[in-house]
């Protein structure tokens, strides 16, 4: 499907899907979304331990470059699971110059070398932070009692409504801990009720610009 490079409303760029008109972060703010979802109702759940964090739908690396920006001030150890099963270009990534954009040009290279790992393999990025890319689909996910965090960050159900179902969030509600955390910048009514069947715990919180509200579910 053809993508191309826009820029949203914080000035950050993320990719849009044009035959979909879907992007890939919301067009009110590509960063500020990353962060109010995953940053400040996912990942400062947790300070100076170790956990295992799983993101669906690896994509541009926004959401791994900024949880390893903001692990380091929380003293967090993180082991990064990213799965994708139709990764972005270099050409792509070198477009979206997300180091720019956060002012943080010094880690350009941790950037690159987290696109440019090797799939299906645990590479080390920086002391704190292991980066494990997928290159699969979201229903191939086997894991068991694994991950303290999701980062539920898949295309919209009005696009890929499978994959908001009850049968995806039963895989990952056998992949997380118990306790486990899955954070989702969505809020459909339908799509908290497929959560709370498969047996988490849903509340609703304020959404980034642009969504009045986000979900947050945990492994009860
Ligand atoms: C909303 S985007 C993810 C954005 C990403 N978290 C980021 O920070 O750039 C959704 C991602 O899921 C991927 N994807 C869509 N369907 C998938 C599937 N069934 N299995 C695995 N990946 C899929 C897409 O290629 C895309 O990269």
């Amino acid at each position: 499907m053809k993508r191309r490079i826009i820029t949203t409303a914080d000035g950050s760029k993320t990719i849009q899907i044009e035959d979909w008109d879907e992007q890939y972060h919301s067009k009110h703010g590509a960063i500020q979304e990353a962060y109010h979802v995953f940053i400040k109702h996912g990942l400062r759940l947790f300070q100076n331990e170790k956990i295992d964090l799983l993101e669906i739908g690896f994509g541009t690396g926004l959401n791994a470059l900024i949880t390893f920006l903001e692990g380091q001030k929380l003293g967090l150890q993180i082991d990064y699971v990213g799965v994708e099963a139709y990764p972005v270009s270099m050409d792509e990534v070198m477009q979206l110059d997300y180091c720019k954009q956060l002012e943080v040009e010094n880690q350009y290279q941790t950037f690159l070398e987290m696109h440019k790992s090797p799939w299906e393999q645990k590479v080390e990025i920086g002391a704190d932070f292991i980066l494990e890319k997928q290159q699969k689909d979201f229903k191939e996910i086997t894991d068991e009692n694994l991950f303290n965090l999701v980062y539920f960050d898949a295309f919209g159900a009005r696009v890929q409504p499978e994959l908001w179902t009850e049968d995806v969030f039963s895989i990952m509600y056998r992949a997380m801990k118990s306790s486990g955390v899955l954070v989702t910048y969505a809020a459909k009514g339908s799509v908290r009720r497929a959560m709370q069947a498969v047996g988490f715990m849903v509340e609703r919180l304020p959404g980034p610009p642009g969504k009045r509200e986000m979900l947050r579910a945990v492994k009860s």
